[in-house]
């Protein structure tokens, strides 16, 4: 698998990442089946949150890390924080709880990159930027970056903070297009031309911010998997038939599909499935033509241009 670099950081890793949201629900052999598997596929590049699992995904990655032969300095973590059970808090005091907290259930004493989960409306710049340059200093954390936020949310950030946020997380995948959609219809009056929270994957570029791609092969995230949304059969179909000229799964057709866009998405697969996992990162030796690529593109049900 390729490797890519993370914003303007020294950290190159693979091109696909792992996911551990759901790691929390397998046993600790499970849980050191699934980590071995991706390791020997090519990904090092495994995304957390403290939430998931309620702290229980970490703790259970780090116990079978251990059981593993795979050492931690041979693996890019990233973790994020935030969410809490009835609000978001990105409070000074929060974050150096909740990255202690972090490290600790991971058993590590760095963390390569930490993540703002989602934006808080209640927010105080510069006392993220504190706290996040402290943390920097002290070696705690080597980088920083963002999930769900908008270019204008990064930029403020980046007015404060020592080194400048180097990661965006955000879902996109065929059945979810919303990044890039905007700057398809621009200046038509379809509905997808309405750019609604101010994202650009266009500054993500012109900030050099490594945007990863969540949840690739969901619809929404309230609707489930794309592969079973009646409302999407013909994209589904399409997929499909490419995935059998190709012969990967319908997954991997899935992951060509999003690393071929030249923003270079790093994908965060989340499947705890070993046998799955080696499939889909099949997907990331294909280079799809620009025709296949849009076929499935506009084989959405709401892809009005002809
Ligand atoms: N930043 C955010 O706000 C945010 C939000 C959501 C997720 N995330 C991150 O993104 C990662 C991936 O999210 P995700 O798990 O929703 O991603 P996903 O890769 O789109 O979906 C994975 C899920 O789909 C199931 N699946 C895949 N193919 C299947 C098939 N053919 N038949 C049945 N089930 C199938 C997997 O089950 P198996 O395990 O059985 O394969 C797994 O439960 C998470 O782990 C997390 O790290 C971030």
């Amino acid at each position: 698998m390729k490797n890519i670099q993370i914003g303007n950081t020294d950290i190159y890793t693979s091109q696909v990442a792992l996911g551990c949201m759901r790691m929390a629900d397998l046993s600790s052999n499970q849980a050191t089946k699934v980590i071995e598997t991706s390791f020997e596929a090519g990904i090092n590049f495994f995304d957390h949150a403290e939430i998931y699992g309620h702290g229980k995904s970490e703790e259970l990655f780090c116990q079978a890390l251990k059981a593993s032969s795979i050492r931690r300095e041979d693996l890019i973590l990233q973790s994020k924080f935030g969410i809490l059970e009835t609000h978001y808090d990105s409070s000074a005091t929060n974050i150096y709880k909740s990255l202690e907290g972090i490290l600790q259930r991971l058993g590590t004493d760095y963390l390569d990159i930490l993540l703002i989960h989602r934006p808080d409306p209640l927010m105080e710049v510069e006392e993220v930027a504190e706290a996040f340059n402290s943390l920097q200093k002290q070696g705690k954390v080597r980088y920083f970056g963002v999930s769900n936020h908008n270019s204008s949310q990064i930029a403020l950030l980046n007015q404060y903070l020592a080194t400048p946020i180097q990661v965006n997380q955000i879902q996109f995948g065929p059945g979810h297009t919303l990044p890039i959609d905007s700057g398809l219809y621009v200046n038509t009056r379809f509905d997808q031309a309405v750019n609604r929270d101010g994202y650009s994957i266009e500054e993500s570029q012109l900030q050099n911010v490594r945007l990863q791609a969540w949840s690739p092969l969901k619809s929404s995230l309230s609707k489930g998997l794309l592969k079973d949304d009646p409302e999407h059969v013909q994209m589904v179909n399409t997929i499909q038939d490419l995935a059998d000229q190709y012969q990967v799964s319908f997954e991997a057709m899935v992951l060509a599909w999003i690393l071929r866009h030249p923003v270079a998405f790093q994908p965060i697969i989340g499947s705890m499935n070993p046998i799955r996992i080696k499939a889909m990162v099949e997907g990331s030796l294909i280079h799809l033509s620009r025709k296949e690529w849009y076929d499935i593109y506009s084989s959405r049900q709401d892809y009005p241009m002809q």
